[in-house]
């Protein structure tokens, strides 16, 4: 079976394509996932594509990932300015983990620009819309490398 890695999606993310489309454009979190599966397929990697609104769920499923996947890409929403338990499980992991955000989090309102998720990740991605998540797929292949994996 081919590695896999996860693509985790915080809280309000299945609200996409109708949720304040100037912010976060009209892609649907159903067509970002069709993206990212066709990066799997291109690239021979399996992809768990999830969502949830509650946090403690989002914390299992990273943990199910440390036991399971090479990396994790995580859009943890508005959980990535209040959540030290989600910064403390990905602590708690080996594999590494890229966060993404759609918009640009820097240019908003001043609360976003803190993140709790940014000091555990191996890095961060925002402000390209749904191409972030392409972009932190090829981040967490980069860094595992086919070779690393043979
Ligand atoms: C977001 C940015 C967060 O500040 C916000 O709470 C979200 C979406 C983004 O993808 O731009 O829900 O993570």
């Amino acid at each position: 079976m081919a590695d896999s890695i996860f693509v985790l999606n915080g809280p309000n993310l299945n609200r996409l394509g109708k949720r304040e489309p100037d912010i976060y454009g009209t892609e649907t979190l159903g067509d970002i996932e069709r993206r990212c599966m066709e990066w799997g397929d291109a690239n021979g990697l399996s992809i768990t594509f999830r969502q949830s609104n509650q946090e403690g769920i989002l914390i299992d499923w990273i943990h199910e990932a440390a036991d399971s996947a090479i990396g994790i890409v995580i859009n943890p929403a508005a959980y990535t300015h209040t959540s030290v338990a989600l910064h403390d499980a990905i602590k708690s992991i080996e594999i590494p983990v890229v966060e993404v955000h759609l918009s640009n989090v820097h240019a908003r309102d001043s609360f976003r620009r803190r993140s709790y998720i940014s000091p555990v990740a191996l890095g961060a991605i925002f402000g390209f819309g749904s191409f972030g998540y392409v972009m932190a797929l090829d981040a967490i292949n980069h860094r595992t490398g086919p070779a690393a994996r043979a």
